[in-house]
């Protein structure tokens, strides 16, 4: 099993989360540590792990970190963005039949990382792994955007965004033009990207690529969670813990593997 995704929009990945704040994301992180384990984990797993904002941070924290992605492309900017880090190991696997070498005290998966599994096989899959590589009484941390942010906020709006990238003293101007398509009777939100890479002859180079997210519902996924031998410990609507609203666009679960 391999996922093939994420290889055009991984240059400008980080440029369009860039006001995503990692840090206080990292600080509910430890505050759920703090609250739902009785000791701090020292190995995590950052399932999904992207260009490795949060891996970076968290091994800046003290702990020892495994990013697992299914794309070359996102690793190799984490690569780029951590540079030599000997607390953190890349690994270039697919989330739904990933292998570590031994298990982690805590599983972490951020930024709807989630939301690509898009069959119910795929989720059960992933959790079930999730809940092998975790100790006795580990923590699974995760987020999802909700069936309101999928009907209401992507439904199949299009977005255009115009921005530059710097390497070094370099300027490479980037164009992306994104169409999100979502079909509430499957739940699966299609979004077709073309991002354009410019140069400084002023050509521009098109990388087109396709991606899907499933929508959850909250049931759902508390289901799937008891299925793979979870127990859920809460689900909030923010870094304070709170109820999730009804509006909420985003949600975090906490939940920990029965052994
Ligand atoms: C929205 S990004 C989140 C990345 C990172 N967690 C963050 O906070 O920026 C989703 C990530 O999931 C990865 N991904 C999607 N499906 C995957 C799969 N089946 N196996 C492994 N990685 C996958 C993508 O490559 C991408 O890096």
């Amino acid at each position: 099993m391999s996922y093939k995704g994420y290889s055009a929009l991984a240059g400008v990945y980080d440029l369009f989360n860039a006001e995503l704040d990692y840090e206080s994301w990292a600080n509910f992180i430890e505050a759920a540590f703090d609250r739902f384990l009785q000791r701090r984990p020292q190995i995590l797993l950052d399932l999904a792990c992207g260009t490795g904002r949060m891996t970076k941070i968290l091994s800046g924290r003290g702990y020892d970190m495994i990013g697992v992605d299914g794309s070359a492309e996102m690793l190799a900017k984490a690569a780029e963005n951590c540079g030599y880090d000997p607390r953190i190991l890349y690994l270039l696997q697919d989330m739904r039949s990933f292998e570590l070498y031994g298990t982690v005290g805590a599983v972490i998966s951020c930024l709807d990382s989630v939301n690509y599994l898009i069959k119910e096989e795929d989720l059960g899959a992933c959790f079930s792994l999730v809940h092998n590589y975790l100790d006795p009484d580990g923590l699974f941390l995760f987020d999802v955007n909700t069936p309101h942010k999928f009907e209401t906020i992507y439904g199949d709006e299009a977005y255009l965004f115009d921005g530059e990238l710097t390497e070094g003293e370099k300027r490479i101007p980037v164009f992306c033009a994104w169409q999100n398509h979502y079909v509430k009777k499957s739940r699966i939100c299609t979004f077709d990207l073309s991002v354009f890479y410019g140069d400084e002859r002023g050509n521009y180079r098109r990388e087109d690529e396709t991606q899907k997210e499933r929508c959850y519902t909250r049931e759902e996924l508390e289901s799937a969670l008891q299925k793979a031998g979870f127990e859920v410990l809460g689900v909030f609507g923010g870094f304070d813990f709170s109820a999730p609203a009804k509006n909420a666009e985003r949600i975090y679960f906490a939940a920990r593997a029965k052994k």
